[in-house]
């Protein structure tokens, strides 16, 4: 298999960033990280080439994850090139079914369709405004939506 998965957010410098560095984590993990293509990218470009936030490489760090990821804006031939692209919350994900054409548009979900702890269509809690504590609950919820995504692709791995 070589899936291809993206994840998007705002500014591709917070939740994204940190969902493509966890999803890669568990990939390695399983040794399967040949198999997948991992990337992610914002729907706005203000932070375009810059590292992930500084707060997102903290808590990542902590956990055994570096973020080398450099900041870009979703282009057009995502949409194609993709098997699966994430959205952070529903507002992304609005920006994402507007731009995509109509054949792609099955490949878009909310990433917390994964977490069976959440209501239908909640968000990721957009943390830039925020404090570090919000950077780990951000990073909790990706840990475990990456794990449950990651679960649900393991029937397809060679
Ligand atoms: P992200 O967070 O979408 O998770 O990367 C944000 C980063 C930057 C901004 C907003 C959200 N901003 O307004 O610059």
């Amino acid at each position: 298999m070589n899936y291809k998965v993206l994840f998007v957010c705002l500014g591709n410098i917070c939740r994204s960033p940190i969902a493509e560095g966890v999803f890669l984590h568990y990939c390695k993990q399983a040794g399967q990280d040949n198999q997948f293509e991992v990337d992610s990218a914002g729907t706005g470009d203000w932070h375009k080439g810059h590292l992930p936030d500084m707060r997102a490489r903290e808590v990542c760090s902590k956990n055994g994850i570096e973020l080398q990821h450099r900041a870009r804006q979703i282009h057009l031939n995502d949409f194609s090139h993709f098997d699966q692209i994430l959205a952070m919350d529903l507002s992304n994900h609005d920006t994402l079914m507007a731009l995509c054409p109509e054949p792609f548009r099955n490949k878009l979900k909310l990433m917390r369709d994964f977490d069976d702890e959440a209501n239908r269509g909640s968000d990721v809690p957009d943390p830039y405004y925020s404090g570090p504590e919000m950077f780990n609950t951000v990073y909790q919820i990706l840990e475990k939506c990456c794990h449950n995504f990651f679960q649900t692709l393991k029937p397809r791995l060679k």
